[in-house]
């Protein structure tokens, strides 16, 4: 039994509201709204920049000149391709295995095959970070055409990084609209301060471990349903509200809707722990997500999207996440839903990345206390 008595510790369950350390990577502002990379507004940099700009970006502090943007490119395409073990690791799971579980294990076969794997200076972190963010495209195209029973592509050096990705993939060059899309689900998936993974991959690197234990750990967390899961979520949502037969998008979403708030279900795609007023990444991502409605003629998933939202947003006040047009833009572009988490992990390496070098520079063990509720102390009866 508890013991009784007062509790007179400050406890802060889920760490909701605590402040444990600075970072100078990325302001999250609910109150404004508005999210920023190194200074720049997500949405400006959505619009006018590449991912690999702001990879460049979140790993240097500044916007890269032409110069280091071509020097950082070559770098990337130079390392696009898989060895053996790491192809052979991803064709040897049944085609069954959660694509997460293949991209995590795949990280961490890529750590315990690189002789420097421990190094932990800065240079070397860097350096991993940018072998982890050429390869994990390669790693998570051959996942999805493993499950289709397809061959591996090989990667194209005269393709920047998403054309490549879907070129990868998919064996065809994607359509500029489609790039386009992809790059700023990329971009706006990049960083989110001390969220769940970057939080777990801060700890991680706090015990001074590697930067492939970090993200191994980081890729853990974010397969969570409650966290990036949640774009995965949304397409079953989506999925579940169709198997209704009435012709009415507004109507199927109502109905679906009631039944589940009546049974108190999670909405996955809405709801944020910091911003409550919306996610500020949505209108860039749901921009995207209508160029792909327009581009393959699916003026059915708008409708879908539409209803969910406004039924949503009137009957519990809460407004949509990035998961929610990201999960129907996956879906459009091809991906099998399992796929599309995976893909927040090929953006995610570069926050994740940025957060342990910001952490191994001034580094302090995280480690929190916890109060003790269970059994006063006792002894064997002998
Ligand atoms: N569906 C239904 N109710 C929700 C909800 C959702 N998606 N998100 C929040 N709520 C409810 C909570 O149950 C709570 O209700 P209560 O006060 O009656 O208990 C209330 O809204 C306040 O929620 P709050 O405690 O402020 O949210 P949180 O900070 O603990 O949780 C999330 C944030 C993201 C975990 C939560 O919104 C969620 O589970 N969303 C769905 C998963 C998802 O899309 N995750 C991706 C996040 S980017």
């Amino acid at each position: 039994m508890a013991p009784q008595g007062t509790v007179s510790a400050d406890i802060h369950r889920g760490l909701a509201g605590v402040v444990v350390d600075t970072t100078a990577i990325s302001k999250v502002n609910p109150e404004t709204n508005s999210l920023l990379y190194r200074g720049y507004p997500v949405q400006e940099l959505a619009a006018g920049c590449t991912f690999e700009e702001v990879a460049y970006l979140l790993w240097y502090g500044q916007l890269p000149n032409e110069e280091q943007l071509a020097q950082f490119e070559d770098r990337e395409r130079g390392q696009r391709g898989l060895d053996d073990s790491v192809a052979r690791l991803v064709t040897e799971r049944p085609a069954t295995a959660h694509p997460m579980d293949i991209v995590r294990t795949a990280v961490s076969v890529l750590g315990a095959d690189d002789p420097n794997a421990a190094d932990s200076s800065d240079a070397a972190t860097l350096a991993t970070a940018q072998r982890l963010f050429a390869k994990l495209p390669a790693i998570i195209a051959l996942v999805q055409r493993h499950r289709r029973g397809l061959p591996a592509i090989e990667p194209r050096d005269d393709l920047g990084y998403s054309a490549n990705f879907l070129w990868m993939t998919f064996g065809e060059l994607p359509a500029p609209a489609v790039v386009n899309a992809f790059d700023a689900s990329m971009i706006l998936y990049a960083e989110h301060s001390f969220n769940a993974s970057t939080f777990t991959a801060r700890v991680i690197t706090s015990t001074l471990s590697d930067l492939y234990s970090a993200v191994v750990g980081g890729i853990g967390a974010l397969k969570g349903p409650l966290h990036g899961g949640a774009n995965e979520a949304v397409m079953h949502v989506f999925d579940a509200i169709n198997t209704s037969h009435e012709p009415d998008a507004a109507v199927r979403a109502r109905q679906w809707l009631e039944r589940e708030l009546a049974e108190h279900h999670t909405i996955m795609g809405f709801g944020h722990r910091v911003y409550k007023n919306g996610d500020s990444r949505v209108p860039t991502m749901k921009a995207a997500l209508d160029s792909l409605i327009s581009h393959y003629g699916r003026p059915d998933i708008a409708e879908l999207y539409d209803a969910l939202e406004s039924e949503m947003v009137s009957r519990k006040h809460i407004m949509p996440n990035l998961d929610y047009p990201s999960g129907p833009a996956y879906h459009l572009i091809g991906f099998d839903t399992d796929m599309f988490t995976p893909l927040f992990v090929a953006s995610r390496i570069t926050g994740w990345s940025a957060h342990v070098r910001e952490q191994l520079a001034s580094n302090m063990l995280i480690r929190p206390l916890s109060l003790y509720v269970g059994e006063e102390e006792r002894h064997l009866p002998r």
